[in-house]
């Protein structure tokens, strides 16, 4: 079984979601919840962005004992000397630095020639190799650059002190076959990839962020970036928990997976919503409120008899209590039954089927029928007795 490194990046890929500002509290807070869920890394934010985010990085650093901390840099000295400034206090200082290899972000944003940018990535990993032990490098773009660039710029860079390659689909362009590919192209090319790990860090712009990771994971990739609940830049990024749970679903097929404690999940990505105010849609994978929740009468029969037969998951694989019975128009009489058990009302047959005529009638006004709707047609016909 292949052991998958989690890259944390909601403090600061998550953090760019439009509308998100967490506080330095609210950063402890989330960061302390991450090392409960046990991630392997946390990149805790950009200390060259802003002195909030500095004295966050740093105090992050500071607090966090089991879980690498990383800032992000330019390919700057002055940025790659605020990162070392913000987490060489904490137990496994890491950088990230990044420049981008696209013909499009060389040309438009950098205005560098492909020769410059290898240059100045090559210069800023040499300078950081003097402070850092663990210096992670990322191809601003990668998935947009021309492959053979990408060759020459990573050997470049490991030869210079990086161990830690990352290849991002900053805009959530490429597919999973794709994506796979352009590992497996790297691995076959790069004469010293084997002295770097190799790390996936995908947008979901497409919505195959957790996808395009899974790929990457089948071609030799073995950390992944992302955040929780996916939130992020535009789309956001690839949901950490899905991906987790992928794996551990999985596991016959990935033969990979994490060190997560899954069962902090739910409480993570509750934790994330409430201090981001990003919400969490109900039909989101693994979180959302609607994930083990069945309406119909068929699936609420079949999960009645047997679990399995409807739920992959077990709510409480991560961190969530049981799973739900909602009662709507397409459910049974199993369900229904079962429901007025729970209530504390053993009918007689006849009672339960004289109920469950009007409960559909309800039903079809109705979105979801409540216990006080149940509780009502029960005084109705005064079965309370
Ligand atoms: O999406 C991206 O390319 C990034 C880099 C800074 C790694 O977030
Ligand atoms: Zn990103």
């Amino acid at each position: 079984m292949r052991k998958i490194n989690i890259f944390d990046t909601t403090l600061r890929d998550g953090e760019q979601s439009a509308g998100v500002n967490l506080n330095l509290h609210e950063k402890l807070e989330i960061a302390r919840q991450l090392e409960r869920l046990n991630v392997d890394i946390i990149e805790a934010g950009f200390p060259a962005a802003s002195k909030g985010d500095f004295e966050s990085v740093k105090q992050v650093a500071n607090i966090i004992k089991n879980a690498s901390v990383v800032g992000l840099a330019r390919s700057k000295q002055s940025d790659i000397d605020a990162v070392w400034e913000a987490v060489k206090g904490g137990v496994s200082p890491r950088l990230h630095t990044f420049i981008a290899t696209s013909p499009v972000h060389m040309k438009y944003k950098l205005k560098q020639t492909p020769e410059e940018v290898i240059e100045t990535a090559v210069s800023s990993v040499k300078y950081a190799a003097k402070l850092f032990p663990t210096i992670q490098w990322s191809a601003e773009d990668a998935c947009r650059s021309d492959y053979d660039f990408l060759v020459k710029i990573i050997t470049k860079v490991i030869d210079a002190g990086a161990s830690v390659i990352n290849l991002p689909d900053t805009v959530g362009y490429i597919n999973p076959k794709e994506y796979g590919q352009m590992f497996a192209y790297i691995q076959e090319h790069v004469p010293n990839i084997h002295k770097a790990v190799l790390s996936a860090h995908c947008h979901d712009d497409l919505g195959m962020a957790v996808s395009n990771s899974l790929a990457a994971i089948e071609n030799g990739v073995t950390q992944i970036e992302g955040t929780i609940n996916g939130i992020g830049e535009r789309a956001g990024n690839a949901s950490l928990e899905e991906v987790a749970v992928a794996l551990h679903i999985r596991q016959d097929y990935y033969q990979a997976n994490t060190r997560l404690k899954l069962d902090e999940i739910k409480r993570t990505s509750d934790l994330v919503s409430k201090l981001t105010g990003m919400v969490i849609p109900p039909n989101k994978a693994i979180v959302g409120k609607n994930a083990f929740a069945h309406e119909s009468g068929i699936h609420q029969d079949g999960v009645l008899k047997e679990k399995t037969t409807y739920e992959i998951i077990s709510p409480d694989l991560v961190g969530v209590k049981s799973n739900s019975m909602v009662l709507g128009k397409h459910s049974g009489r199993h369900a229904f039954r079962t429901h007025l058990v729970e209530l504390g009302y053993q009918l007689e047959e006849d009672d339960v089927n004289r109920l469950f005529v009007l409960f559909k009638e309800l039903a079809d006004k109705k979105k979801e029928i409540t216990e006080e709707d149940i509780s009502a047609l029960l005084v109705e016909q005064q079965l309370t007795n």
